[in-house]
């Protein structure tokens, strides 16, 4: 009986076959697809020994490192550009409409319902900045009782406050309604420049690769309205240096907005404001659900 060499091509097949009979056609399909591009992945670079072992060992980092308050691993999606690959699969935008971009690490469920221009600020510091406009629909009209969750960093620390010890638990984040025309306002900081975390394997990456680690500064938020398809997106400062560069690969420049400087002293400044300040008018654009 004479015996054959098994060949990469051979260990593929046999990976491959071992879910034919995999009884969820999608299941399969992700499967299968899987070990076929991995096993293309493999072969196209040569992968040897030593850099297989590597990754096993940074894979293991990732999870070592991840918590409730640290995702790594969305981290690496985000750093590769897969999160907004999916996004952009799954979120189709029409002309018009506000288009989405990535959710990010730093959201946070449980964030309290605020009043129509309120602070989310709960601690001094930081440069006032006034977010107002109306929430619409696509063919322009405002959508009462739209909801807008809202969260950003502090630039007095350069931190979402989910990342600091020391912030109010509420501090930057809020739910906002519309009102009856469509209308939201809230104050919030001006959002900085920051760079993603990088004492954990994705920033040993981006280290490794000349990368940077930056991203422009941003508002985050998500809206929603009854009837709508709800969007995760951010506003982007148009002053950033760094909006072409966005190490998550996030921005879509329709999603820049100037923010408009006032001096102090400015007689329009928000209620509790007496220094300068800067502001952002913005409405936000909604699909109706098909
Ligand atoms: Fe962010």
């Amino acid at each position: 009986m004479s015996q054959q060499t098994v060949t990469p091509a051979d260990i593929t097949a046999r990976a491959l076959a071992s879910f034919d009979a995999c009884e969820s056609p999608r299941l399969k399909e992700l499967l299968q697809a899987l070990v076929r591009h991995l096993h293309a992945f493999a072969t196209e670079v040569e992968l040897t020994q030593a850099e297989w072992e590597q990754a096993i060992g940074i894979l293991t980092a990732t999870g070592d490192i991840t918590t409730d308050q640290r995702q790594e691993f969305i981290l690496w999606s985000d750093t590769l550009g897969l999160s907004m690959l999916v996004d952009a699969m799954a979120n189709p935008s029409p002309p018009g409409a506000t288009e989405s971009t990535v959710l990010g690490p730093f959201h946070i469920d449980g964030s309290i319902p605020r009043t129509y221009g309120e602070s989310i600020a709960e601690r001094p510091g930081g440069s006032p900045t006034w977010f107002s406009g109306h929430v619409r629909s696509l063919d322009g009209s405002p959508i009462a009782g739209a909801r807008l969750d809202v969260w950003q960093n502090d630039e007095t620390v350069n931190l979402y406050p989910v990342q600091d010890p020391d912030a109010p638990e509420q501090h930057l984040r809020g739910l906002f309604e519309t009102r009856d025309d469509g209308s939201y306002a809230f104050l919030a900081l001006r959002p900085t420049d920051y760079t993603i975390p990088e004492d954990g394997p994705v920033g040993a990456m981006i280290a490794a690769t000349g990368r940077h680690a930056w991203r422009p500064a941003h508002l985050h938020l998500i809206a929603s309205a009854p009837g709508h398809r709800s969007v995760v997106t951010h506003f982007f400062d148009a002053r950033s240096p760094h909006l072409d560069s966005d190490v998550v690969f996030a921005v879509k420049p329709s999603l820049v907005r100037p923010l408009v400087h006032h001096p102090a002293g400015d007689p329009d400044a928000p209620p509790g404001v007496d220094g300068e300040w800067w502001s952002c008018e913005t409405d936000v654009v909604l699909v109706p659900e098909a």
